[in-house]
């Protein structure tokens, strides 16, 4: 069956296999295919993979041991894997209804399957969701929306029906948080559950985390407790314009992951920032100018107060909208 493959040169084969397992984008339900020194590895998410790694689409066969949603189907459904829950994103509630059973039918380790009910919305960024099928008929109390996922090496317990989490940004977290260095004091201002904030600590970083979200923050203590890193992680419920004066000075770096309306709090960021600080500013925008109103806001934050402002890279995270981008630009501000 044509599926989206990682193409690496056979060497690397191990490194990427592991890399794409914890990254949760390696699709279990095919083989991984050798050819002419070359290896192949299915993929879940075409977008998220080729940020780092040659795509192509090619013939892998289905495990044997394995069935997989397709084969009940008889044709590929797109949906994404969050721990043990299935996303959805379709329209029509018959067609969400018979992917929903081919997934639970099928050999995929899946106990719910979810449909997006909204686009995300409000300050919490938290949208609803239609629960299409579970496979314990809701017998159990656990929340359904809940699960554990699993993201280069960490875990993160999350409810989506109240916090905000995309798999999707896995490769993203994974360049920024590479950057750090042991003994940095970091700030995360719109940290959700902490996947900037749980391995920037584990590499050594004393990581201010603050979310306006009180589910959010929730489980943010637990996900550093789960992942031995509570002792370096402060959780902040709140806005962070208000935390940001206890914290005046202490920043080495800064993660402001709301891409919509982060330019409404450079004033914070330029508080909570020291001597010396990288900021990792997240942005959308229109595709024939993606970075220059960051930039801009940045620099008109910034200068005034008497930082030099040098950008050291300009990223394009994905593809957003139709001409819209999402971006990061990494920033270093200087006294
Ligand atoms: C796009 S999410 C990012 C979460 C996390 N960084 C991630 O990658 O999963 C933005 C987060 O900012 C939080 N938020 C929104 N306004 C805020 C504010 N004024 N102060 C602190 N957090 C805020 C929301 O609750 C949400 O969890």
């Amino acid at each position: 069956m044509e599926r989206p493959c990682v193409r690496v040169p056979r060497e690397a084969g191990e490194e990427t296999r592991q890399a794409l397992t914890d990254a949760g984008l390696l699709d279990d339900g095919y083989e991984i295919v050798v050819e002419d020194g070359r290896l192949y590895l299915p993929v879940t998410d075409r977008d998220a993979a080729s940020e780092r790694y040659e795509l192509v689409t090619r013939d892998v066969p289905p495990h044997d041991t394995q069935q997989t949603p397709a084969d009940r189907l008889g044709f590929d459904p797109s949906y994404e894997r969050l721990g043990d829950v299935a996303i959805l994103d379709e329209d029509d509630p018959k067609r969400a209804g018979e992917i929903a059973d081919a997934i639970l039918g099928s050999d995929l380790p899946v106990r719910a399957v979810i449909d997006r009910a909204s686009k995300v919305k409000g300050d919490l960024r938290v949208r609803d969701w239609t629960v299409v099928a579970r496979a314990d008929d809701g017998e159990n109390d656990r929340l359904v929306t809940e699960t554990v996922h699993r993201e280069y090496g960490f875990e993160y317990l999350l409810d989506l029906s109240m916090v905000y989490f995309s798999p999707r940004l896995a490769t993203e977290r994974h360049r920024v948080t590479e950057e750090v260095a042991a003994g940095e004091q970091v700030v995360d201002m719109f940290a959700g559950v902490g996947p900037f904030a749980v391995p920037m600590a584990a590499s050594g970083t004393t990581v201010v985390a603050v979310d306006l979200n009180p589910a959010a923050v929730e489980y943010l203590r637990e996900n550093a407790r789960r992942n031995g890193v509570a002792d370096r992680v402060t959780a902040i419920e709140g806005d962070v314009r208000t935390v940001a004066a206890d914290y005046a000075d202490w920043a080495d770096r800064i993660v402001m992951n709301l891409p919509h309306s982060a330019d409404d709090f450079l004033d914070a960021a330029v508080t909570l920032a020291g001597e010396d600080c990288v900021l990792h500013y997240y942005d959308i925008q229109h595709e024939d100018d993606p970075f220059g109103p960051g930039e801009r806001a940045i620099r008109e934050a910034a200068e005034p107060a008497g930082y030099d402002v040098d950008v050291l890279t300009r990223h394009v995270v994905r593809s957003y909208a139709p001409h819209e981008l999402n971006v990061c630009l990494d920033v270093r501000l200087s006294r």
